[in-house]
């Protein structure tokens, strides 16, 4: 036989060795060329994981089973896969892929299943505990760009649970609505601050397919004690984040792998009652001063353009 038919041939039928080149070699001609590129990354290396690990019969059923329950699990407001992917590395290593910022931007890290658009908006200063649980927390900084100038009128949508691990959508009917939540605006100087309660570690959602998981893998489902913020402003480059207390003992295990150095906060103990007093707050009480950095979109499509020419 010709050598040429023997390989087409090798293409036509299935057999180990080539069983991620059979399969690529189906796809049709009139297809995009971005998805063509990534399936036949994702078959390549899917086929690679199979033979690599010379799964057996049993072990492939079981995959498929999982994937099925996770599936069973989805609904509207519970959303397994992602939360497979966030336990698996990979929301954490999409969002780094795509998120080059200039030196000294603020870093993005994972969005999480929590967030809520629409949430009052308050004037700087605010208290947004509305349980009163916890441990008194005033939160300040300011916005600015990259060469240190301030960025008014910037929002800053901040997120966090109780001091029972629970965010407020999480126990409707218990906690306030929009407990932990709000929208604050920097003023002209760029500033920000707001009060709330510190934040504590918890647990992600575990009662599903991917609590199963981490138990069989031995790891905790908890995340390291963090407030979430999504900065936006006219012309900069949105930054979804976190802030971590630097005393949290998951720090080093965040069960998402959200935490980056960058974003770890000195959270202060405030003891004297004037401070207190002038912060509004029992005393004592914790403090954390953040400065957001945000990049100018221009810059970031620069970075952008840069990366995809080199
Ligand atoms: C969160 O921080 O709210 C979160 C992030 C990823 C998975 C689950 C929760
Ligand atoms: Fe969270």
């Amino acid at each position: 036989m010709p050598a040429q038919d023997r390989s087409q041939q090798t293409l036509a039928f299935f057999d180990a060795e080539h069983s991620a080149d059979v399969v690529n070699a189906r796809m049709g001609t009139d297809i995009s060329p971005r998805f063509r590129e990534v399936m036949t990354i994702m078959v390549n290396h899917l086929h690679a994981a199979v033979k690599e690990a010379k799964l057996t019969t049993e072990e492939w059923m079981a995959g498929i089973e999982f994937l099925t329950k996770t599936g069973h699990m989805c609904t509207d407001w519970r959303q397994e896969f992602i939360l497979l992917s966030d336990v698996l590395g990979v929301s954490m290593l999409v969002d780094a892929l795509n998120h080059d910022r200039p030196e000294g931007s603020t870093e993005n890290t994972v969005l999480g299943p929590f967030y809520v658009s629409g949430v009052p908006h308050y004037a700087n200063g605010a208290n947004i505990c509305l349980d009163g649980k916890g441990e008194p927390l005033l939160v300040r900084g300011k916005v600015t760009d990259n060469d240190g100038n301030p960025v008014a009128g910037a929002s800053i949508d901040v997120w966090a649970t109780n001091d029972d691990g629970f965010y407020d959508v999480q126990q409707q009917g218990i906690q306030p609505e929009h407990n932990l939540r709000g929208v604050f605006t920097t003023g002209a100087d760029g500033e920000y601050w707001f009060r709330t309660s510190k934040p504590r570690y918890y647990p992600i959602p575990d009662d599903g397919t991917v609590g199963k998981l981490l138990a069989a893998l031995g790891r905790h489902p908890n995340r390291a004690a963090h407030l979430h913020f999504i900065v936006t402003a006219p012309g900069f480059d949105t930054v979804v984040t976190h802030i971590f207390t630097p005393d949290c003992r998951y720090l080093a295990e965040d069960t998402v792998f959200g935490v980056k150095h960058s974003l770890i906060a000195d959270f202060q103990q405030i003891t004297d009652p004037a401070e207190a007093e002038k912060a509004q707050l029992p005393s004592p009480f914790w403090q954390v001063e953040w400065d957001f950095v945000l990049a100018r979109e221009e810059e970031i499509q620069r970075i952008r353009a840069a990366k995809t020419t080199a």
